[in-house]
């Protein structure tokens, strides 16, 4: 009875209610892609779900360097493309376009997150200084974390290969070594740590989601029920209360992680074991599935590209013998370095990215006069940008030392501050995997050592190959905008038998 009356009633509501909300967006002068009638346009939004890729390559192509809309359900999204724009885009102060009110649509942030980080907005001022400052005096944690968690989870015996899920794997093994820097032992290997950090991001993600469709005024009563917020920071509190609570109880004792950064910067009032709780899960939130997505991607270009492994091997063996472990010692692995960069190059995580609304009243003007609505939202086509022959060669090919090729036979005292002009870090207008600009990801300093160690530690320790007999890279899964490595694809793993 119930179910029935669910589907006559509630259903058709819900969905006219969609429709009105596409129908009643103000018009604008940008071209769609997609059917764009007043009705036909809500179909274009499930296209978009499948179809996404192709849809704003349509637009990239046709209207090349300008603005186009692609279709969603609750509202339109303006792709950027061409550099020029995106110069002007990713250089906006946050009193034109505001990557917070972006962010508070798509994740729905005060039923998800809650108020207090965006009151106090001090974690990205954590990651970018005290985070970064302190990666090569915690870089022996961090180390000693991925061969650990590499041992635990692949449990390889003797030289037998051993087949594993790659995302389930790399999300374990990144939630952990994250975590040794960000609360340390024992509670990175906690498995009900890991598990509440990993749960917690896709909790958000979903509710998000669903709260977002919600009509405003229904937000309030349904959107407490559609998120685990409560049970998680319980959970949370649990977990790491007293470790936080024992350090405000004795501020004289000193560590060095991500818990003491954050209680250096928070305000007075915040100095409480929720508030920080909440900044050590919305840290965890940017950073872990993040970085698994791009070590996954990684590892099954690895696996696609036998002919990268040894070169790969040869300069991490030749540099490890020479500097031991160190941060210092990963800087001068240019070829991991290039591997990645290219792998991020090629997969990315997103057809579009660096999200924004339109916060300036008047609108967002372009140098050519075009403006986009007072709150409207807007993405950079990174996938095309990416894959543009115009600005990589041969770009729908994978070439793993592409960048380390620009930098052989440059004098070292080239490379400014140890940040080389085709290093991974460095972004670009071309280069957008982390945004590029004002809000460039503070945390690509880290991801970048822990992904580089991960990788030097997998090509000098295991060989790797994929699951399938044909070959191909596991297909990625593409769900409207965003792009994500394969999740129950395995590859296999075998100790090689001349590891250090
Ligand atoms: C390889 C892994 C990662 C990728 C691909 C990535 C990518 C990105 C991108 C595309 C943005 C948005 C930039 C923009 O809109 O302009 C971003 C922002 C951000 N990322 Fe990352 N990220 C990664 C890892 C991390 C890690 C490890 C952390 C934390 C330790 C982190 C923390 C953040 C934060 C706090 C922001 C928001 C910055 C702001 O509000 O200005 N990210 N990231
Ligand atoms: C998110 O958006 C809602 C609705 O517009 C607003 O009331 C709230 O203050 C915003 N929250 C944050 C954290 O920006
Ligand atoms: C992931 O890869 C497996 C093969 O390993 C395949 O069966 C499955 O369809 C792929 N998933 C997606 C979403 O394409």
């Amino acid at each position: 009875m119930l179910q029935t009356s669910f589907v006559y009633y509630v259903v058709p509501l819900f969905l006219a209610y969609l429709l009105w909300n596409v129908l009643s967006k103000p018009k604008d002068a940008f071209p769609s892609i997609g059917p764009s009638g007043p009705i036909s346009s809500f179909i274009g939004a499930f296209q978009f779900l499948t179809q996404g890729r192709r849809m704003v390559h349509e637009g990239y192509t046709k209207y090349a360097g300008r603005v186009f809309r692609v279709p969603g359900f609750t509202h339109w999204t303006h792709v950027v493309s061409g550099l020029e724009r995106t110069r002007e885009v990713v250089s906006a102060p946050d009193t034109e376009l505001s990557l917070d009110d972006a962010a508070n649509e798509t994740f729905q942030l005060d039923y998800t997150m809650g108020t207090d980080m965006a009151i106090h907005p001090y974690g990205t001022r954590v990651i970018r200084g005290a985070l970064t400052q302190n990666l090569a005096r915690r870089f022996e944690d961090v180390r000693d974390e991925i061969s650990c968690a590499f041992e635990d989870v692949l449990t390889l015996e003797g030289t037998e290969w051993q087949s594993v899920t790659a995302y389930t794997a790399v999300l374990n093994i990144v939630c952990r070594t994250s975590n040794r820097l960000f609360v340390g032992l024992p509670l990175c290997r906690s498995p009900e740590w890991i598990a509440l950090n990993i749960q917690f991001t896709i909790d958000v993600a979903i509710a998000g989601q669903l709260i977002g469709i919600l009509p405003t005024i229904l937000k309030p009563v349904f959107g407490p029920f559609l998120t685990s917020r409560k049970r998680n920071l319980r959970q949370g509190e649990k977990l790491i209360g007293p470790l936080i609570q024992e350090r405000l109880d004795d501020p004289s004792s000193s560590h060095n992680d991500l818990i003491s950064w954050l209680l250096d910067a928070a305000p007075v009032d915040g100095r409480r074991v929720t508030p920080i709780l909440e900044r050590v899960l919305g840290i965890n939130f940017a950073a872990i599935h993040t970085s698994s997505m791009v070590l996954t991607h990684a590892l099954f270009d690895l696996a696609v590209h036998p002919e990268c492994a040894a070169p790969l091997r040869e300069e991490a063996a030749r540099v490890v013998a020479a500097d031991g472990w160190t941060k210092a010692a990963l800087g001068k692995m240019h070829k991991i370095d290039s591997f990645l960069r290219e792998s991020l190059r090629m997969n990315g995580l997103g057809i579009t990215t660096v999200g924004r609304r339109v916060t300036n009243r008047a609108g967002f003007r372009f140098a050519d006069g075009t403006t986009i609505p007072h709150g409207e939202f807007l993405e950079i086509a990174v996938m095309d940008t990416h894959h543009d022959p115009t600005v990589y060669d041969a770009p729908d090919t994978f070439d793993g030392f592409r960048f380390s090729r620009l930098r052989d036979g440059q004098p070292d005292q080239q490379e400014r501050g140890g940040v080389f002009k085709h290093g991974m870090v460095t972004t670009s207008l071309d280069y957008l995997p982390f945004g590029h600009g004002r809000h460039a990801c503070p945390g690509r300093f880290f991801a970048a050592t822990e992904l580089k160690a991960m990788i030097a530690h997998v090509v000098l320790n295991y060989d790797v190959k994929l699951d399938s007999a044909d070959g191909k890279r596991p297909p990625d899964a593409a769900i409207g905008a965003a792009h994500l490595p394969n999740r129950t694809a395995k590859l296999w793993f075998r100790r090689r038998s001349e590891a250090e």
